[in-house]
């Protein structure tokens, strides 16, 4: 395994890629990474989905999660301030690039069965499935025994952009949470708190901005907060 971290007491999150398992690299220079939550707390939510995120972190955990929303909206870094809080030992798949079946018979499979090696390794473990519904219906259905027999030890969190294609049996076992900023009192609040999130990003980076470019990314791309950032960073570095 490559090895970008050398803090070996830390809870480790890792990357499913074409030849293994590897680290997430720690140093990014695109904002949208360099500038990704890495608590609740910190991610900008609209108060009916913070207040059960922060339970879920402050129980120590809870059921399996399906996270719902368009692209750019937070649910991947909901997905790893999560794991990240609660220091599981956490790997991240892409469901469309890495969750073959060999995958699932391997890498994976391996992943969620093994006990760990070192007394200092975190013990639960945590799956992300990014854009699951990518996901063939028989990777899909090859999850559904762990979902129930590993839930003492493992928990998998599912990323979608398109719940319509995400199995039934996987929507039975997880806690759905729509990440929906379009209905009031979201659509305000998430508005107000990326406009102060954009504010903080642009001193950290020591950047002048005018407040009329800002008003306009976050309308035009709105609730792609992804996108807002990038196009800020091309406009003003
Ligand atoms: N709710 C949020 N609070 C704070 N930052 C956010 C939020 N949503 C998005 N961002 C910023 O945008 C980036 C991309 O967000 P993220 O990867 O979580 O999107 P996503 O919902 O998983 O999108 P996709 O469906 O394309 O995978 C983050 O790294 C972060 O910088
Ligand atoms: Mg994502």
């Amino acid at each position: 395994m490559h090895n970008d971290d050398d803090d070996r007491s830390a809870a480790k999150t890792v990357l499913a890629s074409a030849d293994g398992l590897r680290f997430v690299p720690r140093h990014h220079s695109v904002w949208a990474e360099k500038h990704r939550p890495k608590t609740i707390p910190e991610c900008i939510l609209p108060s009916a989905l913070k207040a059960p995120l922060l339970n879920y972190v402050a129980n120590g955990g809870g059921p399996h999660l399906l996270l719902v929303g368009p692209p750019g909206v937070g649910k991947s870094t909901v997905a790893r301030a999560i794991s990240n809080e609660l220091r599981w030992h956490t790997l991240i798949v892409n469901g469309s690039l890495h969750a073959s079946m060999n995958a699932m018979r391997g890498d994976i499979s391996e992943f969620v069965t093994e006990t760990p090696m070192f007394f200092y390794e975190p013990r639960h473990r945590c799956v992300v499935f990014d854009e699951a519904d990518q996901m063939k219906p028989a990777v899909q259905v090859a999850t559904h025994g762990w979902l129930e027999d590993y839930d003492w030890g493992c928990t998998f969190v599912f990323t979608t952009n398109h719940p319509d294609k995400i199995g039934a049996p996987i929507k039975s076992r997880c806690l759905r949470l729509d990440f929906d900023y379009e209905t009031e009192p979201a659509r305000s609040e998430m508005y107000e708190g990326f406009r102060k999130r954009l504010r903080q990003i642009l001193t950290a980076e020591q950047v002048e901005c005018s407040d009329r470019i800002i008003e306009d990314r976050l309308r035009r791309y709105w609730p792609d907060f992804r996108q807002v950032l990038n196009q800020l960073q091309m406009k003003v570095t």
